[in-house]
């Protein structure tokens, strides 16, 4: 049996296991043992499976926003937001009535929090955080760790590496204390793997110091026993970002800390590499609650089965997946229109992924970057060549790619 999403016939295989049940089996059996993330599936679980009740006799009408959708399916549904926006009526209405999920698109960023070494400048950021909790929406921070948009005071500031070690610490501790209990998920590290090397870290200041990691690193390089070399270099190569979640993690325990990454959603070596530190940071204890799929997408062609395979195995070793920065972004004209024919292909493809998201029970937020084409990242980094890459269009209006979003999900909390 096949379903029609978006314009687009998807397997009912994509479907398998959902059921309805978006939260591993063990976990149903009652909280004791299930981690922190566990539980917030299991609430959610709970609120999927008396929506889905009542949903039983068949009557029920169809939602009327992507975020009624989601409460019922139980997912999140987020977009990437800029403050300066907020006050546009528009903007600000789509948001609330259409998201339960809000992440920072640039003012959480080093370059926006910090204006000196010395200081913290949470305006804009906060800005996010009372329309969050004033609308009912879950934030998502972004990011406490990242090579680009650093300030010049910082990149430039030839600290030592015990310098730099103290003010990522303090970055990292201070930002999330001030958010502790209003942001719920946190991105701790963003794209730290090397896309010319996909299976290597890429060179940024933070990888670089040899002072920011474990302190036990150089006593470990000087024991040369081989039989445990492999495990070692493994912990080594990662101890800047192991080191950045533990630092987190005890400014707010109840946060969930994600890694997120760039063109790593399929299968292949720059998911193989996340996939080995993840495990081996679950396997000793190392704070991480998820990793995000970014999902920025070029290519109307996406490998969704294998999309579908890489959320499955990184949500097999226990972490969730988000799907934290999705557009589909489409050639367009000089007036920044992009065709019909793509933009039916578009929304199919924002179809299967929400299918391929909720077909696994780790799965549990998919959010857009940003949400009208009106304001995308995509524009100005195109060279205005491509574009149209999210939802609404550029007066608010939802495009085909809504409408294959919000099918999806009723498929799930109709099954
Ligand atoms: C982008 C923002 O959308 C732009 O406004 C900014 O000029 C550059 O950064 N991966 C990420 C995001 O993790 O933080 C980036 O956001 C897009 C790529």
């Amino acid at each position: 049996m096949v379903l029609r999403i978006g314009g687009v016939l998807v397997g009912v295989a994509l479907f398998a296991g959902l059921a309805s049940l978006r939260v591993p089996e063990p976990a149903l059996s009652g909280a004791e043992g299930c981690p922190l993330w566990c539980q917030a599936l299991l609430a959610n679980h709970e609120g999927h499976l008396s929506a889905a009740r009542r949903a039983g006799s068949g009557t029920r009408r169809n939602a009327a926003t992507l975020r009624e959708a989601a409460d019922r399916a139980g997912l999140l549904i987020g977009a990437a937001v800029r403050p300066e926006h907020l006050s546009e009526p528009l903007y600000a209405e789509t948001l609330a009535r259409e998201f339960n999920l809000v992440e920072p698109e640039d003012a959480m960023k080093w370059e926006v929090l910090r204006p000196d070494a010395q200081s913290f400048d949470f305006t804009q950021a906060d800005r996010i955080a009372d329309f969050a909790a004033q609308h009912k929406m879950k934030v998502r921070g972004h990011t406490l760790v990242w090579h680009r948009q650093n300030p010049q005071w910082l990149t430039e500031g030839k600290y030592t590496a015990a310098e730099l070690a103290r003010l990522l610490e303090q970055h990292i501790k201070h930002v999330v204390g001030h958010y502790r209990g209003k942001v719920f998920a946190w991105d701790v590290v963003n794209e730290a793997f090397d896309e010319l090397h996909p299976s290597q870290l890429r060179s940024t200041i933070w990888l670089d110091q040899p002072g920011i990691g474990l302190a036990e690193n150089s006593a470990a390089s000087s024991n040369p026993d081989p039989s445990k070399l492999g495990a070692r270099s493994l912990k080594q190569r990662f101890s800047y970002i192991e080191q950045c979640f533990r630092w987190a993690h005890e400014a707010d325990p109840q946060a969930l800390l994600f890694y997120n990454e760039a063109e790593a959603e399929t299968l292949g070596p720059k998911s193989d590499a996340i996939y080995a530190m993840v495990q081996d940071f679950r396997k000793r204890g190392v704070p991480i609650d998820g990793v995000g799929f970014q999902l920025h997408i070029g290519n109307l062609h996406p490998d969704i089965a294998s999309i579908s395979a890489n959320i499955g195995r990184f949500t097999a070793l226990g972490v969730q997946v988000h799907i934290t920065e999705m557009d589909v972004s489409l050639p367009v004209d000089a007036g920044g229109n992009a065709s019909p024919e793509d933009l039916e292909r578009q929304a199919g493809i924002y179809g299967q992924i929400a299918a391929a998201c909720l077909s696994h029970p780790g799965c549990t937020a998919i959010q857009t970057w940003g949400f009208t084409d009106k304001y995308s990242w995509i524009g100005s980094h195109s060279k205005n060549t491509r574009g149209a890459a999210l939802p609404f269009d550029r007066e608010y209006r939802a495009k085909p790619a809504y409408d294959a979003l919000r099918s999806a999900l009723e498929q799930m909390e109709r099954r």
